[in-house]
């Protein structure tokens, strides 16, 4: 079941992400971060387990990004990434958002739920404002996808 977060589930979610920032595949986020951005997003539960998650940050009109997918190691394959970027895709139309961009290492998962490379530098400024909590800031081995909606 793919829904909106709730406080509750913040723990897990800050476990997942941090799990995978450990090995340097995602940013850290402190559960502080994740109480103020809760808002942002899904999750996806299986019984009483949440095995994955996604975030929305939204900059401005036509500057949305996916931030902190992340799916539980044993868990993957199985489209819940998939489901979860569906479900934000969706939410991100209700809003009215004309395109999403992604910040990724997941070049080939983020091509098979349509997503575009374009290059780093098409950004603003605005979005390198986590930057300065990576610890690769100085040797970024991200690349940007965009997808239109
Ligand atoms: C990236 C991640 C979220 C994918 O979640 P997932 O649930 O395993 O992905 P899905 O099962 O929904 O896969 C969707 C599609 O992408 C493909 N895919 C998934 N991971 C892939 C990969 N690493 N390389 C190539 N294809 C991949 C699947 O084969 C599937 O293709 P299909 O639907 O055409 O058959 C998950 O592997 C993960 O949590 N990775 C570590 C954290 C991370 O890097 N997050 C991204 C931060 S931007």
């Amino acid at each position: 079941m793919i829904r909106n977060a709730q406080v509750n589930d913040v723990p897990a979610i800050h476990d997942l992400i941090n799990e995978y920032a450990e090995q340097g595949l995602m940013l850290f986020r402190s559960l502080a971060d994740l109480y103020e951005s809760l808002r942002d997003f899904v999750v996806c539960q299986e019984d009483s387990q949440i095995v994955g998650c996604c975030g929305l940050q939204i900059y401005w009109r036509n500057l949305a990004e996916i931030k902190s997918l992340a799916v539980r190691p044993d868990c993957r394959g199985r489209g819940i990434g998939r489901g979860l970027i569906e479900s934000q895709i969706q939410q991100a139309r209700q809003l009215k958002l004309p395109r999403l961009f992604v910040l990724t290492l997941e070049k080939e998962f983020f091509e098979r739920v349509g997503f575009v490379q374009i290059p780093m530098d098409s950004l603003p400024h605005k979005v390198w404002s986590d930057c300065v909590r990576c610890p690769k800031q100085d040797n970024c081995d991200e690349i940007a996808m965009q997808m239109d909606l």
